[in-house]
């Protein structure tokens, strides 16, 4: 079955950026010119998604405005003949169809993820997490979706991380398919460094199936108190085979003002209008720090 749904949570409050995310949403901080969320939802787009769910809370409605047609600003650009620009803000809404539900409490990602339980119904579907950024030639999500179509099951994205950054990621142990694929035999949610099973990390980029569903509904509270998805789907590997992806691209934190910091300066050496003048710009600045 095809994988046409994705789940955006976009309840959280973003207390890593603060104070710039006290009264706007996180998913909404710019890189370079486009809000974090809309990265994502582009690589969802462009990974065959056709319907997206933002799980979404109080505080959110910058990401509903920023999805929907602006009147106002397509009449003042279209007045200003600035048709290019029109067209962009316009691409942005009719993208792709996009549904919101409010989780009423913060309850962690897996509440977030059972919210979503009547708009997936019986398919398999997505769940993309805005804090990850991933740069790559193929998209991320396309990745997983390509070992899905092959293995049938859950797949979630990995990576390999330094074990002193172990404790800040759900951490998998697994064995290899391939050197890129892998059955998942352990997963534990922000271990200690020293209970950790490996040093291979889960991205924000899982494709699961209903049958999470169940186990969610169930789960008890476990780390910080939040029903995590890292422990339904422990369960779940206890009855079916998950899979694990570690995906070729570079992955940015942008919930994080460090990584952020890295994104933005990756992607503006990326863009051609002003990645020459930027990159002087910061020669001269190291250069200037050597002295
Ligand atoms: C969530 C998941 C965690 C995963 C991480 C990836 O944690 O619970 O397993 O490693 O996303 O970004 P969060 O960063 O939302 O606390």
């Amino acid at each position: 079955m095809q994988v046409k749904k994705a789940v955006f949570p976009v309840a959280g409050l973003g207390t890593r950026f603060l104070p710039a995310t006290k009264a706007s949403p996180k998913e909404m901080l710019p890189l370079i010119d486009k809000p974090l969320v809309q990265y994502v939802v582009e690589e969802a787009v462009a990974a065959g998604i056709e319907q997206i769910l933002f799980v979404t809370g109080r505080g959110k409605r910058a990401i509903e405005d920023h999805f929907d047609i602006s009147f106002e600003l397509e009449a003042l650009l279209q007045e200003k003949g600035k048709n290019d620009t029109l067209r962009e803000v316009r691409d942005i809404a009719e993208m792709v169809n996009i549904f919101y539900v409010r989780q009423k409490q913060a309850m962690g990602l897996g509440h977030a993820i059972l919210c979503a339980r009547e708009f997936v119904g019986n398919e398999p579907f997505a769940v993309l997490l805005g804090d990850d950024i991933i740069d790559a030639e193929k998209p991320c999500l396309g990745q997983l979706l390509d070992v899905y179509r092959k293995y049938r099951g859950p797949v979630l994205a990995l990576e390999k991380v330094p074990m002193e950054n172990i404790s800040s990621y759900g951490c998998v142990r697994a064995n290899g398919i391939t050197d890129r694929i892998f059955e998942v035999t352990d997963l534990v949610e922000k271990p200690k460094r020293e209970e950790a099973p490996s040093d291979m990390a889960i991205i924000g980029r899982y494709v699961l199936t209903p049958e999470i569903f169940p186990i969610l509904e169930r789960q008890e509270p476990g780390k910080g108190g939040e029903i995590q998805l890292t422990d339904a789907l422990l369960k779940l590997s206890k009855d079916e085979a998950i899979y694990g992806c570690l995906f070729e691209g570079i992955r940015h934190d942008c919930g994080d003002k460090l990584g952020f910091l890295k994104a933005t300066v990756d992607m503006a050496l990326k863009r051609e209008e002003f990645n020459t003048e930027f990159e002087e710009y910061l020669r001269e600045r190291l250069c200037r720090r050597q002295d």
